[in-house]
């Protein structure tokens, strides 16, 4: 048997350090309080963490502006307090990623200092500058993911510089060989530091079409979801030369790895399904998953997700392993997007799929979307582009350990005021009570490790009508049949003979009838081998 690498078969649990747990009282998750709260993941069933960035950063967009590629904030510690945190996840069998920010720093980044300093500084290529257009405006139309102009002008160096998002988070330049090198050292850094990989920021981004022409306008763009949308990132984004950078990083991870500790890399890119094949790589020489955020939005119907998982599954290129992602820290909780019943089918689904899971934390509880009154709102989106409902700080609220104070997420008072319904709904109380959404990811994650045929098995779509989603997953003759009710309605199935071994609802799964799913149910059954 050849051994397959770990990332294959594990469930991967995204931590974003402001809200996880704080240690010190100031109101910000740090890693000694993600270090303390290890044993609540090791129990979860989960295998590998990821961090969302924990650099020395000015915090203009949470982390994602990088002041030092190779250091730790010291809101959320030092360097020994990473080294600490590492060895004990590894020290449980969790493996640890980080996230690398690769497209763009901060601008108070000492290299962006020096390009702002002058034309003729070493550095002055290392970011993006051009010329003003003929009438002094921008050089292009591109524009912001944040809304806005994608250009910033210089007064002191008279030019203007592109950030695909902030303007304190100048766009690197990697055509230019001295980035690639001193970036491609700070994956070498933090790997030879034993970070298992990294996920990887905004991949699809790094490489900008080298002459700056205008992005083709959007025809039909709607204003409701965001300045960014009124021009196609045509030649801002996806360029061919992507793959080289892919490829590099790529070398680097395998050069670390060894039989049974392979590093792996994990692209986040938002694409259509084709174009996002494409950063596997032509030979399998890019990027290990490319992230897979189509459930995210997915339209909830059961013909429309079939389609769905046959059109990724049939899109995958040979060797190429699927991954699945339900939520993450800039995109709608699945439990305010679905409702509390059908979050639990989806959660069913994200770990029921072939293919490597990511879980967003706190959706194990069903954690919604937090209510943020206009004074505490912090994320740059929310404050450049008011009232269309893009802030992500609804998602990013503290996690809810108990019913203490503040959740027991903090002694003193958090960044983000704690969401939803946290006195009911927090880990505490939800791992007394068998039928809480957090009783059933233990169950989720628990079956998952112990049945090969849902952790590396084949899947098989099954024919069914109406809100009846079913597939069959099947290992070395191990067949189970996850069978999910998207509707709120009894809905008929025909299930093959065998044991119900877990249902989304609670009480025994037993009771299953194998003809029948009850509104918002999933059912997951071993079918008989010799039926
Ligand atoms: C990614 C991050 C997001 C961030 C952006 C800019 O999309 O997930 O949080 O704002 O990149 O770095």
């Amino acid at each position: 048997m050849s051994a397959r690498p770990w990332w294959q078969s594990a469930a991967l649990y995204q931590i974003y350090p402001w809200s996880f747990q704080d240690s010190d009282g100031d109101g910000i998750g740090d890693l000694r309080g993600i270090e303390n709260r290890l044993d609540y993941l090791v129990e979860l069933g989960v295998d590998a963490i990821w961090l969302s960035p924990i650099f020395p950063s000015p915090m203009a967009d949470f982390g994602y502006d990088v002041a030092d590629y190779c250091g730790i904030d010291p809101r959320f510690g030092t360097l020994a307090d990473f080294d600490s945190l590492l060895a004990s996840a590894h020290s449980r069998g969790l493996k640890l990623l980080l996230d690398f920010v690769p497209n763009h720093s901060s601008d108070q980044h000492p290299w962006f200092v020096e390009s702002r300093a002058s034309r003729d500084n070493p550095k002055r290529d290392w970011y993006i500058w051009q010329d003003a257009a003929p009438d002094g405006g921008p050089p292009n139309n591109w524009i912001s993911d944040f809304g806005g102009s994608a250009w910033t002008w210089d007064a002191t160096t008279g030019q203007y510089y592109y950030h695909a998002f902030l303007k304190e988070q100048p766009d690197l330049n990697w055509r230019n060989p001295a980035v690639r090198a001193a970036m491609l050292d700070v994956l070498r850094f933090w790997f030879a530091r034993g970070v298992d990989g990294f996920r990887i920021d905004v991949l699809w981004h790094i490489v900008k079409h080298a002459g700056f022409p205008d992005n083709p306008p959007n025809p039909d763009w709607d204003p409701a979801t965001g300045e960014m949308n009124r021009v196609f990132q045509l030649h801002s984004t996806d360029q061919p030369e992507v793959h080289d950078i892919a490829a590099d990083m790529r070398a680097i991870a395998d050069a670390f790895g060894r039989e049974g500790d392979d590093r792996v890399l994990i692209g986040e890119i938002y694409l259509p399904v084709e174009r996002l094949m494409r950063y596997y790589g032509l030979a399998g020489e890019g990027v290990h998953l490319p992230f897979n955020f189509q459930l995210i939005d997915a339209p909830w119907n059961a013909r429309g997700l079939a389609r769905m998982i046959a059109d990724y599954e049939a899109a995958l290129p040979p060797g190429g392993w699927p991954n699945w992602v339900l939520g993450n820290h800039d995109r709608p909780r699945s439990a305010t997007k679905r409702g509390r019943a059908q979050a639990r089918v989806a959660a069913m689904l994200l770990l029921t799929l072939r293919g490597t899971p990511t879980l967003y934390y706190g959706d194990e509880l069903g954690m919604e979307n937090g209510h943020i009154p206009p004074e505490r709102v912090r994320d740059p989106r929310e404050l450049r582009e008011p009232g269309l409902g893009l802030g992500r700080d609804p998602v990013r609220t503290p996690m809810p350990w108990d019913d203490s104070a503040q959740g027991g997420f903090t002694t003193g008072e958090p960044w983000l005021p704690l969401g939803g319904d946290w006195p009911r709904r927090n880990v505490a109380a939800e791992l007394e009570d068998p039928a809480s959404m957090l009783a059933l990811h233990h169950a989720l994650l628990r079956l998952r490790r112990m049945t090969p045929a849902l952790a590396r098995g084949s899947i098989r779509l099954i024919e069914a009508d109406g809100d009846v989603l079913a597939y069959e997953r099947e290992q070395d003759g191990e067949r189970l049949v996850v069978a999910l009710n998207l509707g709120s309605a009894p809905a008929p199935v025909t299930l093959p003979p065998g044991v119900a071994l877990l249902s989304t609802l609670p009480g025994p799964p037993s009771d299953a009838d194998p003809t029948l799913l009850r509104p918002d149910e999933g059912l997951i059954l071993k079918v008989d081998t010799d039926a």
